[in-house]
């Protein structure tokens, strides 16, 4: 193990050579023009960071046991950090491997972009990221690795043990998203046959006493005691140095939290002295709708609104825009950051001064009994509200507006979040777990147990699309192909169902499609333009053909961008569509499926999808004359959302790729089907429901 700095001392400028002069010295630091900081700084900045006082503490913690559990505030240098200290003191040598897990895919950029700046070297090759579709390492050179907690699981696939990784810290723990709670369960059954392996967990602000119990592993033979770390988990927290936040709420609940958003930005612009401005909406649709309305109001008030700049930031945003967030405010600016949640403790963002929280996230929620599973904008827990609030005490004392009242944060929001597990389909999870070799699933050793009826809910859906048979075991070879495919099972199997139906060409299309956002640019320009455009590729049989005649359209079109700016498509988002099917066009030719194309025949297309979402299958109650459906298996009131090409065209049956939920359900990407081909795709599941899966 190399020497610790000791805190509070000044690093030489140049590195010692133990540390390695490459780290300042390299081509690519030097040259890096985009560079935040020169090299003096970086030292400079990186000890100034809270968690750089307890350098030396957590080394010394992470030798010496299986698992530290770590607690710091936001911004306290946990993941841009510890990773450096980790590879610092040695345990990347050799060829081994340091992770850093995170729950959702753009931290996973952002954050593997930072630390490969920090140490000036190119992002890829000492420091790279894995997220799903999207891998920049090099398996030579990497020594610190960023990637999804769902991309880890999947590596367990092929390495049991993770036996490439010395150390994995898996961070934002209290996010409590279903793959760390997946991740967490498994790294402890991991522990047991490796004793070289170190945990890390880290988050805001864990419950890190029923962490620890969960982590406690008792010792089984004598001769394991003699040697190796200890077992039970060390606890550390990290102080933080947060500034006060002045907390203000409203005096009357509001009816629009967009326009209470936008009203509540010009008014801090108005009013306040210069400083950033973070605020938290809940999704892509309603932060564009609020970047529009700030907008439109800046045009009608010009005064009020001149010198800000207003950056969207959500998941799936590109690289491009993401350095925006992150680069500094020019003089005289001021930045309005429109954020998810990723805000909230995934992303550190510098200069914020002034928190607006809207009260609300998406959330996604699982009803086993209906089995409807959907996103849904929801109340925040007061957990959540403290950690966005914290967001404007960074830089100095800050502000945070809350658009709901005390009356409401004391009374009715909930303490904390319920984690992802207790509200989620766990088909994924299941199939995940069964490719893992874990048969008792209902015995697991869960963080947090999920529900009894959604795991057999998962089990009958899993046994349906033929990849468990009736001893629940992976079907050979349609469930191990399923469980190969890094995409959710219904996708995969409609994937292996396509190559029998000779559609395989289309339908990977198709899952290509269906894994990006949406290929529609949001709301740009006139509602009626975007529609025509829309209408110039609608296909009667549903959205996911005419995705296909996206697809042709661009590919005819050149891959040209200015083809999709007139036809209203996301340009970027036909890109990703391009790069995950070529990745899938090679994990189905590795599972030995043929691709072939089927031409113009779109009956064995819609067959291949009802192979896959048979459980979604919807008839129209025409008696209703307003466009009502109901599921096939729990008789749920369902709509076609407006988005749709059959929305207003309301074929009698339909099957629907996901729900949202606002004032009503909407099934977002629907296709119309034959109800017969329901019985052919699932006899098990419907025979109990024949008498609805008939045409009336
Ligand atoms: O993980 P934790 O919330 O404890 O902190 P971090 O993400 O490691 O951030 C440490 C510092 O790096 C903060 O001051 C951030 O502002 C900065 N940072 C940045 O400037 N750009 C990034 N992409 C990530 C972090
Ligand atoms: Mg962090």
């Amino acid at each position: 193990m190399s020497q610790f700095w000791k805190p509070g001392t000044e690093k030489p400028r140049l590195v010692d050579d133990e540390e390695g002069g490459v780290l300042f010295l390299s081509a690519s630091a030097s040259s890096s023009s985009s560079s935040r900081f020169g090299y003096a700084s970086v030292e400079k900045q990186r000890q100034r960071l809270p968690v750089y006082k307890y350098r030396t503490a957590i080394l010394y913690l992470v030798e010496t046991h299986a698992t530290t559990i770590i607690v710091g505030e936001t911004g306290s240098g946990k993941t841009t950090q510890i990773p450096q200290y980790l590879k610092e003191a040695g345990w990347a040598d050799g060829g081994r491997l340091i992770a850093c897990t995170q729950p959702r895919r753009l931290a996973v950029q952002a954050v593997a972009a930072r630390v490969a700046e920090e140490m000036g070297v190119k992002l890829g090759e000492e420091v790279g990221y894995t997220i799903r579709f999207e891998d920049l390492m090099n398996p030579g050179t990497t020594m610190i690795k960023f990637l999804t907690d769902g991309v880890l699981l999947r590596e367990m696939m092929d390495d049991p043990l993770l036996t490439k990784y010395s150390v994995i810290m898996v961070d934002e723990a209290h996010e409590r998203s279903i793959s760390t709670d997946i991740l967490l369960g498994l790294l402890k059954k991991i522990q047991r046959r490796r004793s070289d392996l170190r945990l890390i967990i880290s988050s805001a602000t864990i419950e890190a006493k029923s962490m620890s119990t969960f982590f406690q592993i008792r010792r089984r033979s004598l001769e394991a005691a003699e040697s190796g770390p200890r077992m039970e988990p060390a606890i550390l927290s990290v102080e933080g140095r947060g500034f006060n936040v002045q907390i203000h709420f409203v005096e009357e609940p509001v009816q629009d939290y967009i326009r209470s958003t936008v009203s509540t930005v010009l008014s801090i612009h108005d009013q306040e002295p210069m400083g950033d401005i973070l605020v938290f909406l809940t999704g892509q649709d309603d932060i564009d709708a609020s970047i529009q309305l700030l907008n439109e109001e800046a045009q009608s008030n010009g005064k009020n609104s001149s010198g800000l700049i207003v950056l969207p930031l959500y998941s799936g945003l590109p690289r491009a825009e993401q350095e925006l967030i992150f680069s500094p405010t020019p003089r005289g600016k001021r930045k309005v950051v429109i954020s998810t949640n990723i805000a909230e403790t995934s992303l550190t963002l510098e200069g914020i001064v002034y928190v607006v929280d809207s009260g609300f996230s998406k959330q996604r929620f699982y009803n086993p009994i209906s089995d409807i599973e959907n996103l849904v904008v929801a109340p925040i827990s007061k957990a959540s509200a403290r950690q966005r609030a914290g967001r404007a005490g960074r830089v100095r004392p800050g502000k945070c507006y809350r658009l709901y009242t005390e009356e409401y944060f004391v009374n009715e929001m909930s303490a904390e979040g319920i984690p992802e597990m207790q509200r989620s389909n766990l088909v994924s999870c299941v199939i995940q777990l069964k490719a893992l070799g874990i048969d008792n699933i209902l015995g697991f050793d869960w963080p947090a147990s999920p529900s009894p009826e959604a795991m057999i809910r998962a089990l009958e859906i899993l046994y349906s699309l033929g990849v468990l048979d009736d001893d629940a075991k992976l079907t050979s070879p349609a469930g191990f192909q399923v469980a190969e495919i890094p995409l959710e099972p219904m996708v995969s199997k409609m994937i292996i169902s396509s190559s029998e139906l000779g559609c395989s060409e289309e339908i990977i299309t198709i899952a290509a499609t269906l894994s990006v956002q949406s290929i529609w640019v949001p709301g740009r320009g006139v509602k009626k333009d975007m529609d025509e455009a829309k209408l110039r590729f609608a296909a009667s049989e549903g959205d996911h053909v005419t995705f296909l005649n996206v697809y042709k359209g661009f590919l005819q079109s050149g891959k040209s961008s200015q083809w999709c700016h007139k036809n209203y498509l996301n340009y970027q988002a036909m890109k990703k569509v391009i790069e995950i099917r070529e990745q899938l066009r090679r994990i189905t030719q590795r599972l030995g499926i043929v691709l072939k194309s089927c031409e113009r025949d779109m009956q064995v297309v819609r067959k291949a999808v009802t192979a896959g979402f048979f459980a979604n299958a919807c008839r129209l109650e025409a008696f209703t004359h307003n466009g009502m459906y109901k599921t096939v298996r729990g008789s749920q009131e369902v709509y076609i959302h407006p988005s749709s090409v059959l929305f207003r065209v309301n074929p009698k049956w339909i099957i629907y790729h996901s729900l949202v939920s606002t004032d009503r359900q909407y099934m977002r990407n629907v296709i119309s089907i034959d109800p017969s081909w329901l019985m052919e795709a699932a006899p098990h599941f419907y025979q109990h429901h024949r008498h609805n899966a008939t045409a009336h």
